[in-house]
């Protein structure tokens, strides 16, 4: 199995190594435009590969030929965002920054799965799902897992419980609209609303749409652990053909009565990336949040299109 990683930033190496130290791999390949960084990055992880004891090979390159038949493919590559800057703000660049480097994958690895992490993320997985001409199962984006696992860490901070034990669902695009599902969330089985209060769920379910972006506030720039291990998990559950089921931005064509548009939803994921998308009855209430989010995903996706046609 060969992983590519698009991108040698903060999100792409941390991708890289995340899929390195699960040692599930045989290979990964990071890629950038900047000449030495990946090489570099790349060099200086495969030189802990005695002491984190890994066999997973990995390479830097700037050469998209280096990436030739990958199973599976990261896309990180575009610009972060700034203090002040929402994740829409990088539509334009980000944009044509996701179709270039996906045209230049896929016409090597024809067969990959693509999972877009590039912000604003239901977006660019639209447009490397255009830029590849892949079939909806192999293109997917990376939000819900690192939205659930912000969720789920100030839940365990809350309820002083282990974060094994909490599962959580949440829907809808990757923004300040995203909808956590507390009546879907569970602590050891156990219904989140037996054991917090109303208020409580209420803040910390703000917190986490707002998760991003208290980061960005804190150090001035993205982040990139929580986003990085995300993804690997996702590569993880493809690489081990597992069916974890998994919220991820999925082509949705008329579940949860949302058509042609990428936004998260819960999917199970194996070897051939979407294996389903699980559909499950939404409350009147959450039904609404669900369509608040798909509507201002669709403006961003219209707001691209403009932009392209200027
Ligand atoms: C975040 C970026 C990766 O949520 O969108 O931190």
């Amino acid at each position: 199995m060969k992983v590519t990683v698009i991108g040698a930033g903060n999100v792409g190496a941390t991708v890289a190594e995340c899929i390195a130290r699960k040692d599930m791999v045989d290979e990964v390949v990071l890629i950038d435009i900047v000449d030495g960084l990946p090489q570099g990055k790349a060099l200086d992880m495969a030189e802990s590969a005695p002491i984190h004891l890994f066999d997973t090979r990995i390479t830097g390159t700037n050469n998209y030929a280096d990436t030739a038949n990958s199973d599976i493919c990261v896309i990180t590559a575009g610009l972060a965002r700034k203090p002040g800057m929402s994740r829409d703000d990088l539509l334009g660049k980000n944009a044509s920054i996701v179709k270039s480097v996906t045209e230049q994958f896929a016409a090597h690895s024809p067969n990959a799965i693509i999972i877009v992490v590039s912000n604003p993320l239901d977006v660019m997985t639209y447009v490397a799902y255009m830029a590849s001409g892949f079939p909806s199962n192999r293109v997917m984006g990376m939000a819900g897992v690192l939205d659930t696992a912000r969720y789920r860490s100030f839940i365990s901070a809350e309820l002083g419980v282990s974060v094994r034990d909490i599962q959580a669902l949440l829907m809808g695009g990757h923004g300040d609209t995203m909808v956590p599902l507390p009546r879907f969330t569970t602590i050891g089985g156990i219904p989140l609303p037996e054991l917090m209060d109303a208020d409580k769920i209420d803040a910390i379910v703000e917190r986490t749409k707002f998760g991003g972006g208290e980061i960005v506030k804190l150090m001035g720039t993205s982040a990139w652990y929580a986003p990085g291990a995300a993804a690997a998990e996702m590569v993880e559950a493809i690489v081990k053909d597992s069916g974890r089921v998994l919220p991820c931005a999925v082509w949705l064509t008329g579940q949860y009565g949302q058509d042609g548009l990428f936004v998260g939803a819960p999917a199970k994921l194996g070897r051939n990336g979407v294996e389903e998308i699980i559909e499950v009855p939404l409350s009147k209430e959450e039904q609404v949040m669900m369509d608040n989010s798909s509507v201002h995903v669709r403006e961003n996706l219209e707001a691209l299109q403009r932009i392209q046609s200027a």
